[in-house]
């Protein structure tokens, strides 16, 4: 099985994009590389954060590798936390920081659409290919369930009535953003499969 590194030094999304690629590809995490690295995530969107992930990881192992950047997007913030996501109640936060400022924020608001926008960067034969993968929802103004990561107890995908973090992982995969990215890719890497060496 061809292998490929997936740069980033969350578990949970190793977790979620080995649970999608595993029968096709093997998928290497930076720990498993031996990589320590902290890749920093200096641009404005998500499509250069992700290039400079894989970019990084690509010059120091010579590898086909992809990384992603993901970031939640609410209609009334004007896009928000959007791809300041990690870092939306300040430097050191964390999740249940950034939750509770997202809900102080959308305090008296009704309309509470939002969307998670997920972009992978693959390079591949020292070429660069982007995939986007985006889940439509809503924030409830109380955080519900254990399980996930990040603002899954708040978020609500249309055509559910529970959190992704009342989800097991199949049942999120069945509306995420980063399974709608990986289909791509998988797609893509399956039609170049067959000229592709590693
Ligand atoms: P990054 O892609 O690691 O920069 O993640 C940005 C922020 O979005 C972090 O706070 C993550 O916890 C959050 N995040 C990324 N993916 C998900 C998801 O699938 N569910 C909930 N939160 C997420």
């Amino acid at each position: 099985m061809q292998t490929l590194i997936f740069a980033t030094n969350n578990p949970h999304k190793v977790e979620e994009v080995r649970s999608v690629l595993k029968e096709h590809f093997t998928i290497t995490s930076l720990k498993e590389a031996g990589i320590e690295k902290e890749i920093p995530e200096p641009y404005d969107s998500l499509e250069e954060n992700a290039r400079e992930k894989s970019t990084v990881i690509h010059a120091l192992t010579g590898k086909n590798c992809f990384s992603e950047d993901t970031g939640l997007e609410v209609d009334a913030l004007h896009g928000a936390p959007g791809v300041k996501s990690a870092r939306y109640a300040g430097e050191d936060a964390d999740s249940h920081k950034n939750i509770q400022k997202l809900l102080l924020d959308m305090q008296g608001i009704t309309g509470r659409e939002a969307r998670f926008r997920t972009v992978i960067s693959l390079i591949l034969h020292q070429k660069e290919y982007l995939f986007e993968g985006i889940c439509m929802g809503k924030i409830i103004t109380v955080a519900k369930g254990e399980k996930g990561f990040g603002y899954d107890p708040v978020f609500v995908p249309d055509g559910a009535e529970k959190t992704f973090a009342e989800m097991d992982l199949q049942e999120k995969n069945k509306y995420s953003h980063r399974k709608k990215a990986i289909e791509k890719l998988i797609h893509f890497l399956t039609r170049h499969h067959g000229k592709d060496k590693n």
